[in-house]
């Protein structure tokens, strides 16, 4: 398949409509387009159309029991394919258009193979203008998850996208770098009104606590125990797993610099902290530096993690090690991600603990 690329970095808005044209097309002939959102790259297909969601399952490999999210141009739009209720509103007031995902249960419009066999469905709006755009001129929910290959990070920039699937969609669209880096915030709204954390990302527990009782689903920090059924389907598949292996060393700085040291395999990657590189640079031999930004300014971290998982994954390393971000806030998000692209690998250098 021959796959157009088409950079619209440096449109205008009030072009895109325009520009998007061939794009929507695509989409209602059942084709694959990807597109930037603002927390990462979606692999987008007619979310009413039980093949397009076949083919998108094909295209990154997936496996077709994990279901897609349907993105819509207004949060009202979830009114034509869900059953929607107060308190999603109440979160669509205060988090939409943005990086939030609502589980909510499905009308028949939604096919099946797109809820992956769910009687619910995910549902999000997202605020990238390539992304409301697209959305509001094909008039229709667009079914998209990460626009990756299964298994590899989610892409951040359309470099990353090109390099998962040129030749098995139809379009990529260049927007940019997504400004977030990790994807969306999923909750599920229980019957009780309470809200369940299914994935963190940059609407925190603290934020949707305004909102109504929050309770974190374990498999957000926790692995899931054999024999446990995920809430989330994708809870369950193993993510972003670099193929060196990846080690994470929760410390004070100074106990990670001092277990790296001591380190005597032939050839590591170190992610460190800004303010660590020169000190690191002076004192390591044989190790690849990746930094991924201030210790102290997380957002920066979870924006650079995946392309940095994607860079480090071009060399063989004997290891890989990281530290642990802490779970607070947007924390938790970069923990998640980090310690399933660790495989919950953790080495504990406090003191009087166990790893
Ligand atoms: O930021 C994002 O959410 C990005 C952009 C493109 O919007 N999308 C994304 O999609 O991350 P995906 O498919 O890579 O991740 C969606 C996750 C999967 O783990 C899936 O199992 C879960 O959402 N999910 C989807 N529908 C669900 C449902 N009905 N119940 C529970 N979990 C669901
Ligand atoms: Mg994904």
């Amino acid at each position: 398949m021959t796959t157009n690329i088409v950079n619209l970095t440096t449109i205008p808005s009030e072009n895109l409509k325009n520009e998007l044209y061939d794009a929507v097309e695509i989409l209602k002939k059942g084709g694959l387009v990807a597109f930037p959102t603002e927390t990462v790259y979606g692999l987008g297909g007619d979310a009413t159309n039980p093949d397009a969601a076949r083919k998108i399952f094909e295209a990154k490999g997936r496996p077709s029991d994990n279901p897609l999210i349907i993105h819509v141009s207004e949060p009202s739009d979830a009114d034509d394919y869900t059953y929607t209720n107060e308190i999603y509103y109440k979160l669509a007031d205060r988090f939409m258009p943005g990086p939030l995902t609502v589980i909510l249960k499905s009308k028949e419009n939604i096919p099946l193979a797109t809820r992956g066999g769910l009687d619910t469905v995910a549902v999000r709006c997202p605020i990238n203008e390539i992304a409301r755009c697209l959305i509001k001129e094909f008039g229709k929910p667009i079914a998209a998850p990460s626009a990756n290959l299964s298994g590899s990070p989610s892409p951040t920039s359309a470099r990353h996208v090109i390099d998962d699937l040129l030749g098995r969609v139809d379009m990529i669209i260049d927007g940019r770098e997504c400004e977030i880096g990790l994807e969306s915030t999923i909750v599920k709204i229980e019957d009780d009104d309470s809200i369940t954390l299914l994935r963190p990302g940059k609407i925190t527990v603290d934020e949707l606590a305004c909102v109504a009782p929050v309770k974190v689903a374990s498999a957000v920090t926790e692995d899931l125990k054999i024999g446990e059924i995920a809430i989330s389907p994708g809870m369950k598949y193993r993510h972003y797993a670099p193929k060196s292996p990846l080690i994470l060393l929760n410390g004070e700085n100074s106990d990670i610099f001092r277990y790296i040291l001591s380190d005597e395999n032939e050839s590591k990657a170190v992610l460190c902290y800004d303010e660590d590189i020169a000190l690191y640079e002076k004192s390591l031999v044989n190790t690849d530096l990746y930094a991924f930004g201030a210790r102290e300014d997380i957002s920066e971290q979870a924006k650079h993690l995946f392309a940095i998982l994607r860079e480090v994954d071009k060399k063989n390393f004997d290891v890989i090690y990281a530290p642990v971000p802490s779970k607070d806030g947007i924390g938790l998000a970069l923990y998640n991600r980090m310690i399933r692209a660790a495989a919950h690998t953790i080495i504990n250098l406090k003191e009087g603990r166990n790893g």
